[in-house]
Order: C-alpha cells, then structure tokens, then sequence
C-alpha cells in the first residue's frame, strides 16, 4: 500500500505508527510542533519513517490517520484532506476539550463534527474505543486465531473497505457499526468503549501501569449528556461482545451518579 499520513504523534498516532511501520508500510508523521521535534519518534520507527509538517502528512498517500485532540481539528485547514480516506481516532472528553453543546445534546457525534469541518474527506471511525496501550498489546497478523475486532463507521462504504483492509494489515479485524451517525455506539461513556478489551487477558494488568507506561485515555467525565435516543437501532455483533443497542453504560454512570448525588450509593 502507498504511505500512511499520520497528524498527531501522541499515544495513539504513534501506536498505530509502529503497527504501521511492523506492517511494511511507511508513514509520514506530524504533530503541532513541527516535524524537527520528532527525531526520537523517528529513530525509533527507522527507515519507513518520515516526520513531517501536517500538510505533507495529509499528502503522502491516499490514507491518513487523525488523531489529535478535538480541539485542534478546528485549527486544521478544511480543505486539507480532500478526498483522503481518513481514519479518525478523535474523540470528545469535555474536561480536555470544554463544551461542545452539539455534542453535549446528542444531536450529532463526534465523527460527524469532524466530517462537518473536513466535508471532501472520507471519514471513517477507527481507533477511538480503544486506549492507546492495548494497541500494541492486541494487535495480531492476519490469520491469528486470537486477533480482536474494532469499530468502525462511516458514511462512505469505499472508504469504509479500504480502512478495514488498512486495519487488517494493522493487526485487527473490524466490525462494521455503520454511519458517522451511528459512531455514539463506541464513543466515551458506551458500553462498546475501551473496557470491553480489558476482558482480553493479553490486556491484563494495563489499568496499573506504572510510572512510564503509556497514559491511556482520560476516564469518562460524568455529567449526564443525552445520547441520540433515536438512533438506537439494531445491534453490530463484535467479535467478543455486542455493540450496545443503548447507551447501558452511559445509563449505569448516570444512574450511579445520580444516586450518589442522592446519597443512596455508599
Ligand atoms: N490516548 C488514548 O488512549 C486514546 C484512545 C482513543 C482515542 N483517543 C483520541 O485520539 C486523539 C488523540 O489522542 P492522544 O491520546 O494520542 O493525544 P495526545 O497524546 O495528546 O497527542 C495529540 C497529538 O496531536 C498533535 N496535535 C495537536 N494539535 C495539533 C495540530 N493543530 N496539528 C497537528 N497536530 C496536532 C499533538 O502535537 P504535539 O505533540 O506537537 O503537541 C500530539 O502529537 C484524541 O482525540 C483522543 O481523544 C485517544
């Protein structure tokens, strides 16, 4: 496959670098600093490994992954990648990121505010249920008999293929959850969310990572946020699990939330 661009060199973009680079394929990496910030992240990834500006992450090759803040893809030109297949790991923590009441309210999901901003690019959900070291820890070859299954969703089936064909080489089956406006299936606070990989016991141990170790993502922030209730359609089957039909996750945080508010939870 011709490069991967790859705009956010943190926990995340750098994990699906190495899996990159561990398939053969060779990669152009950004971050916001500039592409002279990223000589360790290069020595460690070798040869197939190019840092870069974003714009020249964006043209390297047909596929980019996203994976900065949300914050930051305001910040990015909209134009910057037309036509790209991108995988977007982006995802929404209001503690990081601050309100965003269109999010807040459920009138769309964070993929679909992303696709809203880059209207030319072929977006497609991927990396984002996932915290950053059960990548490396997950990630099998083709053909393993214990490879784990990842989301993804997308409103263009095209792209869709090409990113499970990405992901296949990566190191994981995918799971088809649907369109952009299906994506809260596996968004922060869902049950499909990270801790469904925490049942692998190849992840055991991950929670207590020491000084050092690779920060996963930041726990879910608890506010109540209503959740499309429309769009709760059928199930996704996933390899070890389901797709949740509704937010139960969501439902139970609220719950105990509530109750502890209350006073009715020690
Ligand atoms: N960490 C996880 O386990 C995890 C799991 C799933 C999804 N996600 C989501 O994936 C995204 C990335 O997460 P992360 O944990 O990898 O974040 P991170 O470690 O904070 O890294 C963010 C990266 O984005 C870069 N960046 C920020 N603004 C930019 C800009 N305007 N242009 C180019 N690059 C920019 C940063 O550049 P600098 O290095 O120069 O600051 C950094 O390399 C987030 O939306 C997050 O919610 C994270």
């Amino acid at each position: 496959m011709s490069t991967l661009g790859i705009i956010g060199s943190g926990s995340i973009g750098s994990a699906v670098a190495r899996l990159a680079v561990a398939a053969g394929i060779p990669v152009v990496v950004a971050n916001s600093r500039g592409p002279q910030t990223l000589t360790g992240l290069m020595d460690e990834l070798g040869p197939l490994a190019t840092a870069g500006t974003v714009e020249q992450a964006a043209a390297a090759g047909d596929h980019v992954v996203l994976s900065v803040p949300l914050t930051a893809v305001e910040t990015l030109d909209p134009h910057l990648l037309d036509g790209k297949v991108v995988l977007d790991t982006t995802n929404y923590y209001p503690s990081r990121d601050g309100r965003v009441p269109r999010l807040d309210d459920g009138d769309v999901t964070c993929g679909e505010l992303v696709q809203e901003h880059f209207p030319a690019a072929r977006l497609v959900k991927a990396f984002s249920n996932i915290v950053a070291p059960h990548v490396p820890q997950l990630a099998r070859p083709s053909g393993a008999d214990d490879r784990t299954a990842l989301p993804i969703a997308g409103d263009d089936d095209t792209a869709k293929a090409e990113a499970a064909a990405l992901i296949d080489r990566l190191g994981f089956l995918t799971v088809d959850a649907g369109t952009l406006a299906d994506a809260w299936r596996f968004e922060p606070e869902s049950a499909a969310y990270t801790p469904i990989y925490l049942a692998d016991p190849s992840t055991a141990g991950t929670a207590d990572a020491g000084p050092g170790s690779p920060r996963p993502a930041l726990p879910p922030v608890a506010p109540p946020r209503r959740r499309h209730p429309g769009r709760r359609r059928g199930p996704a089957v996933l390899t070890t699990g389901r797709l949740p039909t509704e937010h139960a996750g969501e439902q139970t945080a609220r719950d105990r939330s509530a109750r502890r508010m209350s006073g009715d939870l020690a």
